[in-house]
């Protein structure tokens, strides 16, 4: 290898014709999927405080919003839903007429070629606000897990019923890969794929989420459930390996920013199983925020931000940026 005077990297990237051609990581509006909140009401786009430029939208204006978006390429849509009534098994959540059961036949009947992707969780659904069904247990309340996949497998044919195309458990139980495949099998939908959040970190980045989903806990943390960000790397592809065992068919990590690392692992170990990142709503609000005050410039932002986590390893993003850079890439 020569070394310098003789090699000069910066001949690499001295003008915008090199570094044009030597561009690697591309991102592209088919592998991004936009978060969206939908809720009942009518004629409602509710601005959400902690995440500036996102809505919890009734039906109609859920209607409005993918007809919107429907030219944009985007790779599709996951929807979270806020019921009108929670309870201690989140019922709405496996109801046929719940409240994301209609937003997915509203998606479709928009525009029936929008990929739809659903959440599978309890805990937007549950007064409590945990993300599995509670017992109590030597004088403490906990959630339980195998309790909890009977529940998830109702919410899941419901999803199927209704015409969902990739559904995302996230709760975190274990056994619930598994649960959720045999269901689907058993029901004639063994052709509907499951992407599981198999790596979901404990993390303070869901904070803006949760007044977006109101699926804040009334009391105690998910900590029992959610992956803890200090035990070793190697524990998230056991978490990777199990679910794909169980039968999932793409992995997703969840945070993203502060987790490249574990993206890049997985990536690494499990080269052929198409991985996702989500992009979480407290890397959204941080930026947003800063921008607001004019301490960044947001696009660039976004930009270096994604194109990270693409190059980290992961094929898919979950991003509320998904429409800006569809609009951006396109100008
Ligand atoms: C539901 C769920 C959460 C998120 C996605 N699915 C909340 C949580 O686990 O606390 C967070 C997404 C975000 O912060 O943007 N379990």
């Amino acid at each position: 290898m020569s070394s310098f005077p003789t090699t000069r990297l910066r001949r690499l990237r001295y003008n915008s014709g090199m570094r044009r051609l030597l561009q690697k990581t591309h991102l592209r509006p088919d592998h991004l999927i936009l978060p969206l909140f939908v809720r009942s009401g009518k004629n409602i786009r509710q601005p959400i405080p902690s995440m500036p430029g996102q809505y919890q939208l009734s039906l109609d204006e859920l209607a409005k919003e993918i007809q919107q978006i429907k030219t944009y390429g985007l790779g599709g849509v996951i929807l979270f839903g806020i019921p009108e009534e929670k309870d201690e098994l989140g019922s709405d959540s496996y109801s046929d007429d719940g409240i994301i059961q209609r937003a997915i036949a509203t998606v479709k009947e928009a525009d029936p070629d929008m990929f739809v992707c659903t959440d599978v969780c309890l805990c937007e659904y549950t007064d409590h606000g945990h993300c599995g069904f509670l017992h109590e247990k030597n004088g403490r309340y906990e959630v339980d897990n195998d309790r909890t996949l009977v529940l998830l497998q109702k919410q899941v044919l419901s999803h199927a019923r209704a015409g969902v195309d990739l559904l995302a458990p996230s709760g975190m139980m274990d056994g619930m890969i598994g649960a959720i495949r045999s269901e689907l099998d058993k029901n004639n939908f063994s052709q509907l794929p499951v992407m599981s959040y198999a790596v979901k970190y404990h993390s303070a980045f869901y904070g803006p989420f949760r007044q977006a989903a109101e699926s804040a806990p009334q009391q105690g943390d998910r900590c029992s459930y959610q992956m803890d960000y200090t035990t070793a790397p190697e524990l998230a592809l056991r978490e990777v390996e199990l679910d794909l065992a169980e039968g999932a068919d793409l992995i997703m990590i969840k945070p993203a920013m502060a987790y490249l690392d574990i993206i890049s692992l997985v990536k690494q170990k499990f080269p052929s199983v198409p991985l996702a990142a989500y992009n979480v709503s407290g890397e959204y609000s941080l930026i947003q925020a800063a921008a607001a005050n004019g301490w960044v410039d947001q696009k660039q932002l976004v930009f270096e931000s994604l194109t990270a986590i693409h190059r980290a390893g992961a094929e898919i993003i979950l991003t509320y940026w998904a429409k800006e850079v569809a609009h951006w890439l396109d100008h």
